[in-house]
């Protein structure tokens, strides 16, 4: 699972039928054997608290366990040893890989070198396609469909991976999206394309108050400081937008306040006891998604 547009809608039903049911099992039994012997190796490259852990949490309720290469400055990593031999070094040891790493494409290259699984994390600037599923499933799951909604991602749509994979999940139903960013972290012109491509409607504004009243899911996400070369074009656009419960107030009654997380500061606090505001849920969504997709790749779903 390399980029969320090796999925047709037929796949998703499928993934999402199967996170229901994990999601039953674990609130009625907690875990399974379904996965027993079977060993993750969780390979992260760069930060993570939410991906690694629901990888590594969905992995042993499946029964399953996990090797977590996590400061890869303590592995070979930091000896020089490149990434196809390290992928070919856990794949001894782990019937499937998850990986995230700074490179764009990386998991592309992982992939092609492993003859077991690879599942990406993120790779880099590009996708993180794990979340552009939970954050659909957890669309379906708030609001019950995805056709007709008007979706409007909010934030930093250049460097956000986890943008690049939900919208392009969503070209796949009928949606409107609108995109809000300052000028300088504009969606990429090839996510863009392959919106209009699919015959989605997109606009493109500056302010949250332009589409406040209008969406029935605001996805949020943070300005990605790790990708700027220049920390004053960072400082420049780092409080760019920030979600209030004044602002709040004006969004429709039945909608979904959404956010990957971590947050720094574009929802404020006092916003998470809404109702409205999903994003703990939509992380607990994370883990039923990923055990879905550990036991489809493992061919046990
Ligand atoms: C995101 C990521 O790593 O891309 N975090 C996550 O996986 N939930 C979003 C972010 O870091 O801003």
């Amino acid at each position: 699972i390399t980029s969320v547009m090796q999925f047709d809608r037929g796949d998703l039903t499928y993934i999402f039928s199967v996170a229901n049911e994990m999601r039953s099992m674990v609130r009625t039994v907690g875990a399974t054997d379904l996965l027993k012997g079977y060993v993750l190796a969780n390979l992260f490259y760069e930060p993570s608290t939410r991906t690694s852990s629901s990888f590594i949490a969905a992995m042993e309720r499946l029964g399953g366990s996990v090797i977590p290469i996590h400061g890869v400055q303590y592995s070979s990593v930091s000896k020089g040893e490149s990434l196809p031999d390290t992928i070919r070094t856990l794949e001894c040891y782990a019937d499937v890989i998850v990986l995230r790493h700074p490179e764009v494409g990386a998991s592309e290259v992982a992939a092609r070198y492993a003859s077991k699984p690879v599942i990406s994390a993120g790779d880099g600037v590009g996708e993180h396609p794990t979340q552009g599923l939970l954050d659909l499933y957890t669309i379906f799951s708030e609001l019950g469909t995805v056709d007709g909604l008007h979706v409007a991602l909010i934030g930093d749509l250049k460097n956000g991976r986890t943008v690049h994979s939900l919208a392009r999940l969503l070209r796949l139903y009928e949606t409107r999206l609108t995109f809000v960013s300052p000028d300088t972290l504009r969606l990429p012109g090839d996510v863009k394309g392959q919106l209009l491509d699919a015959g989605r409607e997109v606009r493109e504004c500056a302010a949250v108050e332009d589409i406040i009243t209008d969406a029935d899911v605001l996805y949020v996400t943070r300005v990605q400081k790790e990708r700027f070369g220049d920390m004053r074009d960072y400082e420049a656009v780092k409080d760019c937008y920030t979600i209030t419960t004044e602002l709040m107030s004006r969004a429709k009654e039945h909608m979904a306040l959404m956010h990957p997380l971590p947050r720094v500061g574009e929802i404020q606090y006092d916003v998470d006891a809404d109702p409205r505001a999903a994003y703990f849920r939509q992380m607990e969504n994370g883990m039923y998604i990923r055990m879905a997709l550990l036991a489809a790749v493992l061919g046990k779903a």
